[in-house]
């Protein structure tokens, strides 16, 4: 992968925290990339900021908001039209949120944002990930896909809504998703791996008012800032260590054992099925 040289890199939630972090980063090795991320203001601050620090111009943004379907299928349509390649997917935007909302395709809006618009968008860009073998998808998961042993169903349509359970099961759905990819990713060239970045004072905690949100901007200053996991990120995505390994969870740069539930098959084909028919591609 390193090797590569003008190797095209598309980022999801590039304007803030981890993926800023990886993004620069990744600008620094010479990647062409592209940013994704909701707000076209944030993201143009990224955009900007990466390019005077990288020294690196072939920094494109493309504001979509992710929790719309619609959107998602543009994204990937202008990116299949602009681009001949696609080396690097990191599929890292990723949002907790306090009160329950319903998307405009009728879906809890964290499984919709985290997970289901990931799932979206790497199908629909994956035969241009395969031509460009070697090539690579990272999904950026937590350790708190630990705090669920399922995803339930019935959550994802509508109320009650409990925002750590929906924020759990929607990490859970990145490792599973992750399981399945990779599965059928065999013997094409590509990876496809799952990561934990690790505790980070970024904008994830930003104007939670309740006790978990709370807590967590207590100890912000406490917690590492969004380099290192910056850094992993870009270590996965480039590293010639990796260049064989697909279907696995890392703790940052090292492999970790995921929790019992990703170890079900399975649970990791109910999820593909799920997904299919939640964003009309089956
Ligand atoms: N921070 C932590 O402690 C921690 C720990 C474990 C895992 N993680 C995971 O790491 C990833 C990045 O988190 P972070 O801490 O860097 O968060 P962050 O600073 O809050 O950044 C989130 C990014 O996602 C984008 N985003 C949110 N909703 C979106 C939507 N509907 N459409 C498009 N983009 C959207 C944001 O874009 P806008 O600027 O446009 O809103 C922003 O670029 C997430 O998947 C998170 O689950 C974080």
């Amino acid at each position: 992968m390193s090797t590569k040289d003008d190797f095209v890199c598309l980022i999801t939630g590039a304007s803030s925290g981890i993926g800023r972090a990886a993004a620069l980063k990744l600008a620094e090795e010479g990647a062409r990339l592209i940013l994704v991320n909701r707000s076209e203001e944030r993201g143009e601050d990224a955009r900007r900021e990466i390019i005077e620090q990288s020294d690196n111009e072939e920094v494109q943004l493309f504001p979509t908001d992710l929790a719309r379907q619609r959107e998602v299928r543009e994204l990937a349509r202008i990116v299949r039209s602009r681009y001949d390649r696609l080396d690097v997917l990191i599929n890292n935007a990723g949002v907790y949120l306090e009160e329950g909302t319903l998307t405009e395709d009728g879906i809890e809006k964290t499984f919709a944002v985290n997970h289901l618009s990931h799932f979206l968008l790497t199908n629909l860009l994956l035969d241009l990930i395969k031509e460009s073998a070697p090539a690579r998808i990272i999904n950026v998961s937590s350790n708190a896909h630990r705090g669920v042993d399922e995803i339930d169903e019935d959550s994802l349509r509508g109320p009650p809504y409990n925002g750590l359970k929906a924020y759990a099961q929607s990490k859970l759905a990145n490792v599973l998703f992750t399981c399945a990819l990779a599965n059928r990713l065999e013997g094409t060239g590509v990876t496809a791996n799952a990561v934990n970045p690790g505790m980070v004072a970024s904008g994830f905690w930003k104007n939670k008012s309740n006790i978990l949100g709370r807590v967590m901007q207590f100890f912000q200053p406490f917690m590492a800032d969004a380099d290192e996991s910056g850094e992993a990120l870009r270590y996965l995505a480039v590293s010639p260590e990796f260049d064989d390994v697909s279907g696995k969870y890392f703790d940052k740069k090292s492999e970790a054992d995921p929790s019992s539930a990703c170890r079900v098959g399975a649970n990791a084909s109910r999820l593909w099925e799920l997904s299919e028919e939640m964003t009309g591609l089956a």
